[in-house]
């Protein structure tokens, strides 16, 4: 009998399973611990190749992409020691347009980058309610919301939730206050409660049976408490039991009962927390398809898009986001950066994308 020899015994899918598990938890980095690492001979290259005439820019990108976030620290600290000069002054003077914007990106702390990405994005000028919704608020997930509060008033000497809520308004501005409140439970720390979940999922069908107005006035206080506070593996669990009580993406029911940001941050907030490499694949390819052939030179907040990516999953997932992309645009990541940049930001995007391993 060959069937009786399957290798699918209880013991081969309990370890499947958990190495299923690992492998969404940890997932696969372009970027990892460079060694050998020395932030003093680093910082020396550096300043050399920005000390000569006619800055050496494939010199610094080739250091500061195939580094981690710390090593960098560790270099800009290492840099103000030895020559007691700023190293993102000098490189202010040196490098400009979006290969400075990347570069600066990737020199700043997590509280420090996402601080400066809100700033820009409710800026007067040219206000950014994507990337709001799409890769901030939707997503603030490693680090507390507050260190990121503390950061803006750091910079900016302005207060993050005044800020944010100026032009917003109803259940968007909502929602919005209730996140920026840091009250989402660590998803490291979750205790599988199926039970809450299954409670919640009935919930979420009885809203849909209900007439209009269901997302109006009070009733509206369950979902934002319940998308605010939730860990990420509970939205996940819940939006799994809508799913088998229903037969339908719990999407389906915010696309049909809510409308505007209120509705687009519910949905963002959902994507990630189900699949965060689907939903970066996602991000990338809308900012890098939409007009094909335009340079994302010409859209700053697309480009941003692709940075904040790059930035944001590099030590995270980002090889895994770029099998993921290949697979929805039928074409690869690198191929599609290509053909949206030019020059030394072109270079210093592939090199994030390729890697240091
Ligand atoms: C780093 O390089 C400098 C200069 O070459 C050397 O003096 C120092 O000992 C090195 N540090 C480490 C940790 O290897
Ligand atoms: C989440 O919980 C884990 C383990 O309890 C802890 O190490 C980690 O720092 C927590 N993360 C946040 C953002 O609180
Ligand atoms: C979950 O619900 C089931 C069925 O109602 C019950 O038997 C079980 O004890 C509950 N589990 C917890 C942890 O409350
Ligand atoms: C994917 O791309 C290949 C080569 O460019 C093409 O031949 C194929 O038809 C594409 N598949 C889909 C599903 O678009």
């Amino acid at each position: 009998m060959v069937y009786s020899r399957t290798p699918w015994n209880l013991p081969t899918l309990i370890l499947i399973v958990a190495l299923l598990k690992w492998a969404h938890v940890c997932g696969n980095p372009t970027i990892i611990t460079y060694s050998p690492f020395n932030a003093s001979v680093d910082a020396a290259i550096l300043r050399s190749a920005m000390n000569q005439v006619g800055t050496d820019e494939q010199k610094i990108i080739s250091i500061v992409t195939k580094r981690t976030l710390k090593q960098r620290l560790q270099i800009i600290s290492e840099y103000d020691k030895r020559f007691k000069m700023k190293l993102e002054t000098e490189l202010k003077m040196e490098v400009g347009g979006n290969l400075f914007e990347l570069l600066h990106a990737l020199f700043q702390t997590k509280p420090a980058f996402y601080a400066e990405s809100i700033h820009k994005a409710v800026s007067r000028f040219g206000p950014d309610d994507q990337a709001l919704i799409d890769q901030i608020f939707c997503c603030l997930e490693t680090f507390k919301i507050d260190k990121v509060g503390q950061d803006y008033k750091k910079q900016y000497s302005r207060d993050l939730k005044v800020d944010v809520k100026k032009d917003v308004s109803g259940d968007y501005a909502t929602l919005l206050e209730a996140l920026i409140q840091g009250k989402r439970r660590n998803s490291t720390s979750f205790h599988k409660n199926v039970n809450n979940s299954i409670k919640i999922a009935k919930e979420l069908v009885k809203t849909g049976r209900k007439g209009s107005g269901i997302w109006l006035g009070s009733e509206v206080n369950p979902i934002i408490k319940t998308f605010s506070e939730c860990s990420y593996k509970e939205l996940a669990e819940i939006s799994n039991e809508y799913l088998k009580l229903t037969n339908r993406p719990l999407a389906t029911l915010f696309k049909s009962k809510s409308t505007g940001n209120f509705q687009s941050l519910l949905l963002k907030i959902l994507s990630y927390a189900e699949s965060p490499i689907n939903h970066f694949a996602l991000i990338l390819k809308s900012a890098l398809e939409q007009t094909p052939n335009v340079n994302l030179y010409k859209d700053i907040h697309r480009c941003r898009a692709v940075i904040r990516v790059l930035v944001t999953r590099s030590e995270v997932d980002l090889m895994d986001i770029e099998e993921r992309y290949s697979v929805t645009a039928n074409k690869s990541l690198a191929a599609d950066v290509k053909a949206a940049t030019v020059s030394y930001f072109q270079k210093a995007c592939l090199n994030i994308i390729r890697g240091n391993r």
